[in-house]
């Protein structure tokens, strides 16, 4: 069987950044920072949502935390801007700092064994009226063409295999966890949360980008291929299958593919009651 993917993942990151830009003035457009707000961004890896952030917010002051030091160095090499490093984690930081007005992460959530228990921890770091925001994917809101069976079998089995070592408390990342934003805002304590959409499309004819999305897509089911083999909800011969699908992609005219991002924004009312 061939290896899914062989980019490491500092370099799938640079795979991800499409959109990022719309989904951060999406997120603002609904808060009412002050000028210079104090910003706190959760597992910043290499820097691609901290750079948009500046751009969009250009008198904040930055700390940006990731318990990943090479992600980190990655990071504080690329992005030009008054930002802060932090080599931590995400619950040791929020529990040492407090009082942000903002507190913003893309991708991390469904990194995190609890996210409602650490979406707690950062409310408890948010100041009066305070906001976070969490911008995630979920699998089962994209689409591609052409398709087969074995990548639809993949991704069913990877719903369910992910959903059921999570329950059975084996970390692993959980690439459903858009859906799952609202549930996860009421139960961490916010005040009041909205959850928008920003989707985007590629065809055969936007060049690269269909290679992208098809190193992007075996990156992510790299992430539960040992998961989905271990329980033998999928094999050897569906991976393959979906490796040679994928790989046929960027020399298919009819190639068709629907990407969707899910921002959060969850916030503290002025006057709690
Ligand atoms: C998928 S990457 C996303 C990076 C970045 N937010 C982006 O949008 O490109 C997830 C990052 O979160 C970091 N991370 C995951 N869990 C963490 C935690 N509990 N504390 C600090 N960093 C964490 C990882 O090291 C990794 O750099």
């Amino acid at each position: 069987m061939r290896a899914l993917l062989a980019t490491d993942d500092l370099a799938r990151l640079d795979l991800q950044t499409a959109g990022v830009g719309d989904s951060v003035s999406a997120a603002l457009s609904r808060l009412d920072l002050p000028d210079a707000p104090r910003v706190l961004e959760l597992g910043c890896g290499t820097g691609v949502l901290t750079a948009e952030l500046l751009r969009a917010l250009p008198a904040a002051v930055v700390d940006a935390v990731d318990q990943d030091r090479q992600a980190l160095q990655t990071a504080a090499e690329r992005v030009d801007g008054a930002v802060s490093w932090h080599w931590s984690t995400a619950g040791d930081h929020l529990r040492a700092y407090s009082d942000y007005h903002l507190v913003i992460c893309r991708l991390f959530l469904m990194h995190q064994p609890a996210p409602a228990a650490l979406m707690r921890t950062a409310r408890r770091s948010l100041a009066v009226g305070g906001a976070l925001v969490a911008i995630e994917f979920d699998l089962g809101a994209a689409l591609w063409h052409p398709t087969c069976p074995s990548l639809e079998r993949v991704l069913r089995a990877a719903g369910d295999c992910t959903a059921r070592a999570r329950d059975a408390g084996i970390a692993v990342p959980d690439p459903f966890l858009g859906r799952q934003l609202v549930s996860l805002a009421r139960r961490s304590g916010y005040d009041r949360w909205h959850v928008q959409a920003v989707s985007r499309t590629v065809t055969a004819d936007s060049g690269e980008q269909v290679d992208r999305e098809a190193r992007n897509l075996l990156g992510v089911l790299a992430m539960v291929q040992p998961l989905l083999l271990a329980t033998g909800d999928a094999t050897g011969e569906d991976f393959d299958a979906v490796t040679e699908l994928v790989h046929g992609w960027s020399d298919s005219p009819d190639f068709f593919s629907l990407q969707t991002m899910l921002t959060l924004v969850a916030t503290l009312d002025r006057q709690r009651s």
